[in-house]
This record gives structure tokens, sequence and C-alpha cells, in this order.
């Protein structure tokens, strides 16, 4: 029958029309199946037919509704399918973005020096210890050979502590990591061989300077420790700590009122911007007979090297970094660099 046909037809093609909103499809099918619909409303015109006519029609108009819900279910399903890859589509999830959490922190280049040095130094048998900061002036310059009014002491201009220790001894922040030797040496009995890494500080600011800085001290005293010992162990440090044969380093007389005789200890710039040029990387020498005393020790019996390096200094040299100061900006553009 032509007209259940279009109606059929019709049914199929609102239910088509009806898009993503489920109350389209409700209303669509309100319009053919619902309580006054048109598949209802001929239902219910079967009545003034005869029984044979009524049978005949009822199974025409059964049909037909059969149709209409199958294809609203299809429709129904194809929609629901549709809204849910929508919603994958929105949700998906790129396996491959990088994450958003915290990313892993890195040491400092400064703090990667010290951990080689330690690790060096250890694997030679050196003992690594640590000391104050906060120091007072005998452990600082006076025990060190740099009495009172010295004029030595002016070389290292620091940052002065109000108020004195328990022994009424004035304090200061260290201006090197000497201090150290006195503390280290007091409390062992030799042979004394050890490293002491820490922060130093001094009234100091420009492209190879900062206030707050680095050292390693090394003290090595026994029987017969001489000034080819302190050569032969420091340039055995340096091949290690650059992974290369290939240095220049170089040994300059100087004067350091703790050692006698005293060397300063310079080495070229391998790479990067000042490629060649000679920076001064640490003081050494042999220990000062007064110091060796103040050490608790008998000068006369026993004997060594002390040296104490710029950890920053080690830095730039070992990545050909012109300016220390970018150690301290804060920068992680530089700063990532190491990591
Ligand atoms: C000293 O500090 C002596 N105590 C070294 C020493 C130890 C000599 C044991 C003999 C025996 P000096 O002032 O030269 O010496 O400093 C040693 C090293 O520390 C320098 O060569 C340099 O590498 C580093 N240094 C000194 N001042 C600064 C600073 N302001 N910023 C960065 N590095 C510094
Ligand atoms: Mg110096």
């Amino acid at each position: 029958m032509d007209s259940l046909e279009q109606l059929v037809a019709s049914a199929v093609q609102d239910f088509m029309a009806a898009q993503d909103d489920a109350a389209a499809l409700e209303n669509a099918k309100a319009k053919y199946l619902g309580k006054t619909g048109q598949i209802t409303e001929l239902m219910k015109g079967l009545g003034k037919l005869d029984p044979e006519q009524r049978k005949a029609q009822g199974a025409l108009i059964n049909a037909a509704k059969g149709q209409i819900e199958a294809a609203l279910t299809a429709r129904r399903d194809a929609l629901a399918d549709a809204q849910m890859q929508t919603r994958l589509n929105a949700e998906a999830i790129d396996v491959s973005l990088p994450g958003r959490g915290r990313a892993g922190g890195g040491l400092h280049p400064v703090m990667r020096t010290w951990e080689r040095v330690e690790e060096i130094f250890r694997s030679i048998g050196f003992d690594v210890a640590d000391g104050p900061e906060i120091e007072n002036d005998w452990t600082n310059f006076t025990a060190l050979n740099s009495p009172e009014n010295h004029p030595a002491r002016s070389m290292q201009d620091t940052f002065y502590i109000e108020g004195d220790d328990s022994d009424g001894k004035p304090l200061l922040l260290r201006t090197h990591t000497s201090p150290m030797q006195v503390r280290y040496a007091r409390s062992h009995t030799p042979p004394i061989k050890v490293i002491a890494p820490g922060r130093t500080y001094r009234v100091d600011s420009d492209a190879t300077h900062s206030p707050m800085f680095h050292q390693v001290e090394g003290l090595w005293i026994a029987e017969d420790i001489s000034f080819a010992d302190l050569k032969g162990v420091y340039l055995n440090f340096v091949k290690a700590f650059f992974e290369t044969d290939d240095l220049q380093v170089r040994f300059r007389p100087s004067y350091f009122p703790f050692t006698e005789p005293s060397a300063e200890i310079d080495i070229a710039f391998g790479s990067g911007p000042l490629k060649g040029r000679w920076l001064e990387v640490s003081g050494s020498g042999q220990v000062h007979p007064s110091v060796v005393r103040n050490f608790g020790l008998d000068p006369e019996r026993f004997i060594g090297f002390a040296f104490g390096s710029g950890l920053e200094r080690l830095t730039m040299l070992r990545y050909g970094i012109s300016d220390l100061r970018l150690f301290y900006e804060g920068d992680l553009r530089f700063l990532k660099q190491f990591n």
C-alpha cells in the first residue's frame, strides 16, 4: 500500500534529519509512534473495518510499524555512536606529548665539579672533610701565619660577623678553605691526607671573582711529602678532572704566609672564547713550619704540601666559560646546558 510505504519513507527521512540532539529524534518518533502518532491513528482506525480487512490491514500496518521502529533504533544507535566518537576525539590523549609534571632537576655545574673532585681524590686515598663557613679569625688567619695587621690579611677582605665565638675570637665568613688544614690536622694524627671542599667568601666581584665562591683545600702531611709530590698529585688530578693529558699547566712562584715555597697553579683554556688564555685555579705550596707547629705537630719531623683550588675556575676551564657570574645569575638557559 502506497500510503504506508510513504509513511515509512517519511519516518526514515525525519529520523535521518534528527541530528545530534536526542529531543529531535524523540519528537520524530512521537509523530509516528506516539499516542496520536500516524501509525497509532491508523491502528485506531482498524476498529471501523470488518474482520477480514482488519486482519489484512492490521498486518500491513504492523509491518510498517516494525520498519519504522527498526529505523528509529538504527538512527538512535548511529547518533549514540557519533556522539561517543565526538567525545573520544575531544578527550583523545596524545601519549607522545611531554608530561606536564615538574621536569627533573639537575646538578649545578659547580656542584658537578665538587662531586668529581671528591671522587678523584677519594680514589687516591684522600679523606673528605667539611667545616664551618662562619670561622673565627684565629683559624682563618692567625694560625695560618697571618697575625693581626699582617698585610696578607688585606688580600682577603671579607664579611665580619657581629660578636665573638665562645673563646672571644672575632667571627667572619671564611675567606678560603685553608682554616680546614688547621681544624683537620689538630684533630687527626699523621699521615694526614685530606681534601676539604666548601663555600668561601670575599669582598670580590668581576668576571673571575664572585663574593661567594667554592674552594677545595688539599693537605698531605707525613714524614716525607715534598713539593714534588704536590706536582705529581696535582697534575694527576687535573688530568683526571679534564679527562685529557693534553693540558697546559704551570706552577708560578708566588707568596702565601702559610706556605714556603709557594706557587699559584694556572691552566690554559682548551676551548671557548678564551681558548689559549691562562686562568689561575689554585694556590699551593709546602706547608710553612710555623703552621705545622699550629697543627700541634713537630715541624722538624712532619712536612707536606697544601693547595686551595677554585671550583668555579675549574668549572670555567672544563666548559670553556669566560665569565663566572653566569654560574650565579640563575638563568635556566645557561644552567640547562649542563644536564
Ligand atoms: C688562597 O685562598 C689560598 N688559601 C690557597 C692556598 C691553599 C695556598 C693552601 C697555599 C696552600 P687564593 O686567594 O689565590 O689563595 O685563592 C685560591 C683560588 O681560589 C684562586 O686561585 C681561585 O681559583 C679561587 N678564587 C679566589 N678568589 C675567588 C673569587 N672571588 N671567586 C672565585 N674564585 C676565587
Ligand atoms: Mg691567588
